[in-house]
C-alpha cells in the first residue's frame, strides 16, 4: 500500500514528455534554504518514488525532484525497451518541461547507472553528482551470483513473504539486523509492471561507464555500504579511482543504507552539495537519530508480537521472545549508549550542561535496571505459563514507554542543546569517531553479533515480520 500523498512532503503530479507520462514528486525547500539543489533523484530498479521517502524527508532546506521511471509506480510502461541514454534524454526533456535549469543529480543502485549516463550526456544540466550503492555497469565486480539472479525478478517487489526472506540477504547491513525495517520499506512500495521491470533490466544490460568515467567533470560524491552483498565495496573504489573529482565515503551498512540510515545519508549528501561544514551538519546527531529509529522499530515489533499472543492470534514462541529481548537488552548497552556517554554526555558536561548530561546518564542506568526486570518477567512467564503473560505484557509496555520518552527527550532537548553549545573542535572529534569505517566504539564484532542475532529472529518470527512458522511453539 503506497503512503497517501497528502501526508507526504512530496507534491505529486504527472507530466507528459514526447507522449510518455511521467509521475513526478517535488519537495519544495523549507525556509532556511541551503545553497544547493534542486536535487534530481534516479531511484533503484523497480522502486517507486515513495520508497526513498525517509531519505528525502531528511534533505532539509533543499528542493528535491524525484520521479517514477516508466513502468514503475504511477508512470506507465514504455511501448519499447529503452537504454540509459534514452532515459537520460527523457529526463532532460522532463526537467525542461518542469522549468528547471541546472540541477544536482543523485542515483541509487540501478539509478546510479542512469545518473552517470545523465551527467556524462548533459554536462551543463548536471552540476554535482552523488552515486549511492552503485557501480560502473557490466564490468562491475559482482556480488554473490545467487543474489544477482534474484535481482532479475520483480517478485521481490510484489510478494511480502518472499521479500521478508530475501531482503536481509539481498540488502545486508541494517536490513539483516532489523527485519522490521524491511516491513516498513515494503509498505511504501507500489504496484510495478513486470514489463517495466524487464525494460529497466534491459536499460542496464551490457551498459558500462568504465570507458568514459574519467571524462566526468562534475564534483562527485560516492557513497557505498561496507556490507553491501549486491554491489560489493570494490565497485565504489573503482568509481572513485576513475572519476577525477570524486570523494568516496563508506557507510557501515548494506545496500539500502539510504533507507535504513536516512539521516546519516542525507547529512552526508547535504554537506557535499552545500559545502557546509560538520559544525552546521553534525553526523553524530544523524547517527543517533537513525539508531533511535531502528531501536523503536524492534521495540514496536516486540510489543506487536506480545499483543498478538494476548489476543490469541499467535502461540507463544519463547525462542523468538528471547531473541528479541536479547536485542532490546544489548542494543542500548552495547551499541547505542556507549556512543552517547562517550560523546554527547561528555561534551554536554564540558560545555556547561551538566544537569542534562547527568539526567541522560541516570536514565541509561534506569534503562539497564528496567531491562533486567523485563527479562525476569519473561522467565516467570515461561515458567508459570499464561497466568504470567499479563504481568510480562505490562512490564514490556512500561519499558517501551520509558525508552520512547528517553529518546524523545534526547531528540527534543539534549541534541538541540548540543547543536547550540558544542564547538567546531567538539564536532570534529565526534565526526572522526562516528564516521570511521570501523566503528571505534563498539567494533565490527559487536555489529556482526547483532547481525547473527537478527538472522535468528527472522528465522523464528512469523510472516510478515519474518519467515518462521505460524504454527505451535518453536
Ligand atoms: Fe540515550
Ligand atoms: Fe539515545
Amino acid at each position: 500500500m503506497a503512503i497517501e500523498t497528502t501526508q507526504s512532503p512530496l507534491q505529486i503530479s504527472t507530466v507528459e514528455v514526447g507522449g510518455q507520462k511521467i509521475r513526478v514528486g517535488i519537495k519544495k525547500p523549507e525556509p532556511g534554504i541551503r545553497n544547493a539543489g534542486p536535487l534530481l533523484i534516479f531511484n533503484g530498479i523497480g522502486a517507486n518514488l515513495e520508497m526513498l521517502e525517509p531519505f528525502v524527508n531528511q534533505l532539509h532546506g533543499i528542493e528535491v525532484i524525484t520521479f517514477d521511471v516508466p513502468g514503475v509506480g504511477g508512470s506507465p510502461a514504455k511501448k519499447l525497451p529503452y537504454r540509459f541514454s534514452n532515459l537520460a534524454a527523457l529526463v532532460n526533456k522532463m526537467l525542461e518541461r518542469l522549468g528547471y535549469g541546472a540541477v544536482d543529480v543523485l542515483g541509487v543502485s540501478w539509478g546510479g547507472g542512469a545518473a552517470q549516463q545523465f551527467a556524462y550526456q548533459y554536462p551543463k544540466r548536471c552540476r554535482k553528482l552523488v552515486l549511492a550503492a552503485t557501480c560502473a555497469g557490466m564490468f562491475m565486480m559482482p556480488g554473490k551470483p545467487t543474489l544477482i539472479r534474484k535481482m532479475g525478478s520483480p517478485r521481490r517487489y510484489k510478494d511480502a513473504t518472499y521479500m521478508a526472506e530475501l531482503g536481509p540477504l539481498l540488502y545486508g547491513g541494517d536490513f539483516a539486523d532489523d527485519p522490521s525495517l524491511m516491513r516498513e520499506h515494503m509498505s511504501r512500495g507500489a504496484k510495478i509492471s513486470p514489463l517495466g521491470y524487464y525494460y529497466q533490466m534491459f536499460a542496464a544490460f551490457g551498459w558500462t561507464s568504465v570507458l568514459w568515467l574519467h571524462r566526468i567533470r562534475q564534483p562527485t560524491l560516492i557513497l557505498a555500504g561496507r556490507r553491501d552483498p549486491i554491489i560489493p565495496l570494490i565497485n565504489a573504489r573503482l568509481l572513485a579511482w576513475r572519476i577525477p573529482d570524486s570523494t568516496l565515503h563508506v557507510i557501515n551498512d548494506g545496500h539500502l543504507f539510504m533507507v535504513s540510515r536516512p539521516a546519516e545519508s542525507a547529512t552526508l549528501v547535504l554537506r557535499f552539495l552545500s559545502g557546509e561544514t560538520p559544525l552546521a551538519l553534525p553526523i553524530g546527531i544523524a547517527i543517533i537519530k537513525d539508531e533511535h529509529r531502528a531501536f523503536t522499530a524492534v521495540l514496536n515489533g516486540l510489543v506487536y508480537l506480545v499483543e498478538e499472543i494476548q489476543a490469541g492470534r499467535l502461540p507463544p514462541n519463547f525462542d523468538l521472545l528471547r531473541a528479541l529481548l536479547r536485542y532490546v537488552e544489548d542494543f542500548p548497552d552495547k551499541l547505542h549508549h556507549p556512543k552517547e556517554d562517550l560523546y554527547l554526555v561528555k561534551f554536554l558536561k564540558k560545555r556547561g550542561a551538566a544537569t542534562t548530561a547527568e539526567k541522560i546518564m541516570g536514565e541509561h542506568q534506569e534503562g539497564r535496571d528496567r531491562t533486567r526486570a523485563l527479562v525476569e518477567a519473561l522467565d516467570r512467564y515461561e515458567a508459570g505459563g499464561s497466568a504470567e503473560l499479563a504481568s510480562f505484557s505490562e512490564q514490556l509496555h512500561g519499558y517501551a514507554k520509558f525508552q520512547g520518552e528517553h529518546m524523545r527527550k534526547e531528540e527534543e532537548i539534549a541534541l538541540p542543546m548540543a547543536e547550540k553549545l558544542f564547538t567546531a573542535a567538539d564536532w570534529q572529534e565526534i565526526d572522526v569517531a562516528f564516521a570511521a569505517n570501523e566503528d571505534p566504539i563498539v567494533g565490527i564484532e559487536t555489529q556482526d553479533s547483532f547481525h547473527k542475532l537478527f538472522r535468528r529472529i527472522i528465522e523464528l518470527a512469523p510472516p510478515p515480520f519474518g519467515v518462521g512458522s505460524t504454527g505451535t511453539d518453536g
